[in-house]
C-alpha cells in the first residue's frame, strides 16, 4: 500500500536530509582543514628543502672550483715524476680523488633534493585546489542547507494549506448536504403539511357548501385563507435564507435593511439595530452576496450564542472600501480556540481572504465586535 505522506513524516525526511547534510559540510570542513594544515607544513619543508638546494649548489660550486685545481696539481706533479718524491705525488693523488668523491655525493644529494622540492611544489599545488574545492563546497552546501531550512519550510506550509483547502472543500460539500436536508426538512414539515392540510380543510368547505351552511362555509374559507397566508410566508421565508431575491432586484442595502428587520422580529428580546453610513449604491454581484453572508453569519452567530441584549450592524459603503461591524453586548467567546471545527467563522474567514480583505473579531466578557473591511476598487480575484 502506498504510504501517504503527511506534514510530519515530510518534516522528518528533510530533518533527515537536514543532518546528513551538515554532516557532509563538517566532513568537508575537515577535510580542508587537514588539507590546510598539510599545505603549512609542507610549504615549511619547501622552504628548507630550497635552502639545502642553494646550499648544495654553493658548496657544490667551490668543490669543483678545488678539484679543477687539484686535478691540475696533479697533472703537475704527474709531468715531472722526478722532482716529487712518491709520497707527494701520492698525497695529491689520494686528495684529488677524495674531493671528486666527495663532489659525486654532493651533486648525488642535490639530485634528490631538487626532486624532492618539485614534489613538494607538485603536492603543494594539488593540496590549494583540494582547499578551494572543499571551500567551494562548504559554501554549496550552506546554500543546499537554507534551502533545506528556508524553502522546505514554506513547502510544508505550503502543503499544510493546501491541506486545509481540501478538507475546507470537504466541509463545504457536506455543509451544502446538510442544507439540503434542512431545506427538504423545513420544506416537508412546513409548506408540504400546510398544502395537505388545505387540501383536506377545501373538502370540508365543499362538504359544507353543499350542506348550504354558508356561516360554517365562510369560517372554513377563512381558516383556509390563513393556512395559505401561513405557507406564502414559510415558502417565502425559505425562500428568502436560500437567496434573498432582493439582493438581486434592490441591492445590498435594502436587503440588509430588511433582514435585520425580519431577524429582530424573530427575536423580540433583542435590540437590534441596523446603522448604514455612506452611499447607497450597487456593487458588482460577488461583493453583494459576500457581504449579505457575512452580515448574515456574523448576525446569526450573536443572536445564537452571545446572549446578547443589543445588537448593532453597522455597514458603511466607503469610496475605496466596504467595512462591516457587527458587535454584541453578549458573552464573548475566545476566537482561536474554535479556529478548526466552526465552519460558520472559517467561511467568512475564506470569503473576506477572495475578496483580499480583512477580518478581525475581537471579544471578551462584555461583547463581540466582528470588523470587516474589503477593498472595493480591487479586482475580484478568483482564485
Ligand atoms: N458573537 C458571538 N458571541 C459568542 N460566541 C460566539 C459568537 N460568534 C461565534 N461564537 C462562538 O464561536 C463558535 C463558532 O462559530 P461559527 O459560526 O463558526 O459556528 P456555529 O455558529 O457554531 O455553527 P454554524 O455557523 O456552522 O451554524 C460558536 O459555536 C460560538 O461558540
Ligand atoms: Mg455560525
Amino acid at each position: 500500500m502506498r504510504k501517504k505522506i503527511d506534514e510530519k513524516t515530510l518534516d522528518h525526511i528533510v530533518e533527515e536530509m537536514v543532518s546528513m547534510v551538515e554532516n557532509s559540510k563538517d566532513e568537508i570542513f575537515n577535510i580542508g582543514e587537514e588539507a590546510r594544515r598539510e599545505h603549512e607544513n609542507l610549504l615549511l619543508e619547501l622552504q628548507d628543502t630550497k635552502e639545502k638546494v642553494s646550499h648544495h649548489i654553493d658548496n657544490g660550486d667551490k668543490l669543483e672550483q678545488q678539484v679543477k685545481s687539484f686535478k691540475k696539481r696533479l697533472s703537475v706533479v704527474s709531468k715531472h715524476f722526478d722532482r716529487y718524491s712518491e709520497a707527494e705525488i701520492q698525497e695529491v693523488y689520494v686528495n684529488t680523488n677524495d674531493m671528486q668523491t666527495k663532489l659525486a655525493v654532493l651533486r648525488q644529494d642535490e639530485k634528490v633534493l631538487r626532486k624532492r622540492r618539485d614534489e613538494l611544489e607538485r603536492r603543494l599545488v594539488m593540496l590549494n585546489q583540494t582547499i578551494e574545492r572543499a571551500e567551494s563546497l562548504a559554501s554549496k552546501i550552506s546554500v543546499i542547507l537554507t534551502y533545506l531550512h528556508d524553502d522546505f519550510k514554506q513547502v510544508n506550509e505550503i502543503i499544510a494549506e493546501a491541506k486545509e483547502k481540501q478538507e475546507f472543500g470537504l466541509k463545504i460539500i457536506e455543509a451544502q448536504e446538510d442544507e439540503r436536508k434542512r431545506i427538504s426538512r423545513e420544506i416537508h414539515d412546513g409548506p408540504a403539511q400546510m398544502l395537505a392540510n388545505i387540501l383536506l380543510r377545501s373538502e370540508i368547505v365543499e362538504r359544507s357548501f353543499k350542506q348550504g351552511t354558508m356561516d360554517k362555509t365562510l369560517t372554513e374559507i377563512k381558516s383556509v385563507r390563513r393556512m395559505i397566508r401561513s405557507s406564502l410566508y414559510e415558502v417565502r421565508r425559505i425562500i428568502y435564507d436560500l437567496r434573498p431575491m432582493a439582493l438581486d432586484d434592490l441591492g445590498l442595502l435594502p436587503t440588509i435593511k430588511k433582514y435585520v428587520a425580519t431577524v429582530a422580529s424573530y427575536h423580540e428580546s433583542i435590540k437590534i439595530e441596523f446603522i448604514p453610513y455612506g452611499e447607497e449604491k450597487r456593487l458588482p454581484q460577488e461583493y453583494e452576496v459576500a457581504l449579505f453572508r457575512l452580515i448574515q453569519e456574523s448576525l446569526q452567530n450573536a443572536v445564537k450564542h452571545a446572549k446578547a441584549t443589543r445588537i448593532k450592524v453597522k455597514l458603511e459603503i466607503g469610496k475605496n472600501n466596504l467595512t462591516v461591524i457587527v458587535s454584541d453586548n453578549g458573552i464573548g467567546f475566545d476566537p482561536d480556540s474554535i479556529k478548526d471545527k466552526s465552519f460558520g467563522l472559517i467561511g467568512m474567514r475564506e470569503r473576506v481572504e477572495m475578496l483580499e480583505g480583512r477580518l478581525s473579531i475581537t471579544s471578551s466578557e462584555e461583547g463581540t465586535k466582528v470588523f470587516i473591511t474589503v477593498p472595493y476598487n480591487a479586482p475580484f480575484s478568483n482564485s
